[in-house]
């Protein structure tokens, strides 16, 4: 049937109006959408939250190994980062392959990576491996790596040119920052709305081995001239030259401030573009060895000793974090206390993944730690054996993944408590011994571990002062948050905690009131699943799985 001209016109002009509508109606959607603001660190009363989307968000990250950062690896990476349970993916951009030629600039890996990390639902820590990555320039592109007179080495002390590049060059700071500024705008065109990339680290593990400084002529002249004013003040120090002001420190401090300046000149023109919180990781100093030489460490890089020679130089990097691959409980713990500051956020930046590092967790947490972000996790097939661990596939995440499925839930959670009220948590240490906890005057709490769920290891009538099969390996924590005067949010693994009246409530007799097992929603509401009661809390709460409780603690009049 032949259709008026009318008709048809009509048809047209409302298929037409159709069209239109659907776009302009997803503009107005748009345009509705309210604006998410953009990450920051945010301190009250020397506690810290990162903020993300404007509220306390917890970092449970896994970082890629280093040669992960090509888009055909991406799809290695994924499967990993979802066996984890992680929130965040934490991936290197390279120098060397967003600007290959000079002036020329590629960021399909960046591009490919946001998206993808969009579609797994997870956030983004970007590293920028620029001056910097584990000390050497491996990752500057090869018009910098091979041409020391535009991009000079340091010198060591004794006159040969070290595989480092020196801090005193305003050219190589400037090549480094046009690149690094490059890839901020980058992000910031593509990812101001969705805001997944949540936080940048600029270089990594800066500093250098073999030498404490550069020791070039530049470097000895500047080191004659007085000490900058910042630094004095800082150290409520009286003017004059490195050596003057700093004694045997002088080589170390000087090297430190000459990267600090450098690093918190381009994270500064970073966020002149885009101001997301950044940080600088730490290749260790032995936190239980001070006599340790600079050089036989990174020395110039955030090490626990220099950290406030940072702060003074450093304004605009938003903390310092250290890289854990201490063996030992002692000397992980005694790092955690050294980056666990009033003026310094706790962010585990790196750790290693074999299993025994997975219960460090918990004491992050019980630091009011930001995040906690394991290395080497995808299915590449590559472990850093002996650092991490020997395995590289599901074995490899499951230690990690199991505690991060019960923190996962606990994402908002957490740092809001962590932030706003009160925090505790301990790990197993490596000879197992207990812990207390003191919850205030009213409470506390005893941790132990290789425990049954009922009763005491020696009863074990098989074998006397038998313990669980596999115990022997340390993998146990707690942590603790307060949610009121007398109520806990309590989580833990492979541990007992046994609540008890504080000093306050001495003379009282101390109860259980009620022990609830729940977890929390999707809106952070609190699921109750049940009462424990009976065997399952006369021996304390017992921890044989990762799980999630709220305890009301009371007293009774004596
Ligand atoms: C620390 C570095 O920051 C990482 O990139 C990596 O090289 C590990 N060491 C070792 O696997």
């Amino acid at each position: 049937m032949r259709q008026s001209t009318a008709k048809r016109i009509g048809g047209v002009v409302l298929a037409l109006s159709m069209v239109l509508a659907a776009p302009m109606a997803q503009a107005a959607a748009k345009k509705a959408a309210p604006v998410k603001p953009i990450p920051a660190l945010v301190q009250k009363d020397g506690k810290f939250a990162l903020m993300v989307d404007g509220a306390p968000f917890l970092i449970l990250g896994g970082q890629a190994n280093n040669s992960s950062n090509y888009p055909a690896a991406l799809k290695d990476v994924w499967p990993a980062i979802k066996d984890l349970n992680a929130n965040t993916l934490v991936m290197p951009v390279a120098w060397e392959q967003v600007e290959p030629v000079e002036g020329t600039f590629d960021f399909s890996f960046v591009d490919a990576l946001i998206k993808e990390a969009r579609q797994n639902n997870v956030r983004l820590v970007i590293l920028w491996f620029g001056t910097w990555k584990n000390t050497g320039p491996s990752y500057t592109p090869s018009w910098v790596k091979g041409d020391n007179k535009r991009f000079p080495r340091l010198t060591n002390k004794d006159g040969t040119l070290s595989y480092a590049l020196s801090p005193l060059y305003e050219t190589t700071r400037e090549a480094d920052k046009r690149a690094y500024v490059k890839l901020i705008e980058h992000i910031k065109a593509i990812d101001s709305g969705q805001r997944t990339v949540i936080m940048l680290q600029p270089q990594n593990e800066v500093g250098v081995y073999g030498a404490a400084r550069d020791h070039s002529a530049k470097a000895n002249a500047i080191m004659a001239q007085p000490v900058p004013e910042a630094l004095l003040r800082k150290f409520n120090k009286p003017a004059g030259n490195w050596n003057e002001v700093f004694g045997k420190d002088a080589d170390e401090f000087f090297h430190a401030w000459s990267i600090a300046s450098y690093v918190d000149n381009i994270a500064a023109a970073g966020k002149a573009v885009y101001p997301l919180p950044t940080y600088m990781n730490a290749a260790l100093k032995d936190p239980l060895n001070p006599e340790q030489a600079p050089g036989s460490y990174a020395s110039g890089g955030p090490t626990y000793n220099v950290i406030d020679v940072y702060k003074a130089a450093a304004p605009h990097i938003d903390l310092l974090a250290p890289d854990l691959y201490s063996p030992g409980s002692q000397s992980y713990e005694a790092t955690l206390n050294f980056y666990a500051r009033k003026d310094n956020a706790l962010f585990v930046a790196e750790s290693g993944n074999r299993p025994t590092y997975a219960r460090f967790i918990f004491s992050t947490l019980g630091r009011q730690g930001i995040g906690f972000d394991p290395f080497g996790f995808d299915y590449t097939g590559y472990s850093n054996f002996p650092l991490g661990s020997t395995q590289s596939g599901p074995e490899m995440v499951k230690p990690f993944g199991d505690l991060y499925e019960l923190f996962r839930p606990l994402e908002r959670v957490w740092p809001k408590l962590s932030l706003e009220s009160q925090v505790w948590g301990v790990s197993e240490p490596d000879d197992h011994s207990a812990q207390t906890l003191d919850l205030g005057p009213n409470w506390n709490a005893k941790v132990t571990y290789r425990q049954w769920q009922f009763g005491m290891p020696e009863w074990d009538p098989e074998n006397k002062n038998g313990y669980p099969e596999g115990s022997e390996i340390p993998s146990g924590g707690v942590a603790v948050a307060k949610l009121s005067d007398n109520e806990f949010l309590v989580a833990g693994y492979h541990a007992r905690i046994s609540f008890g009246a504080g000093s306050a409530n001495a003379a009282k007799g101390f109860i259980l009131d009620r022990v609830e097992e729940g977890h929390y929603d999707a809106k952070g509401n609190w699921v109750f699943e049940r009462v424990w009661n009976g065997d399952q809390t006369d021996y304390g709460l017992n921890f044989a799985q990762p799980r999630l409780f709220k305890v009301r603690l009371a007293t009774f009049e004596k």
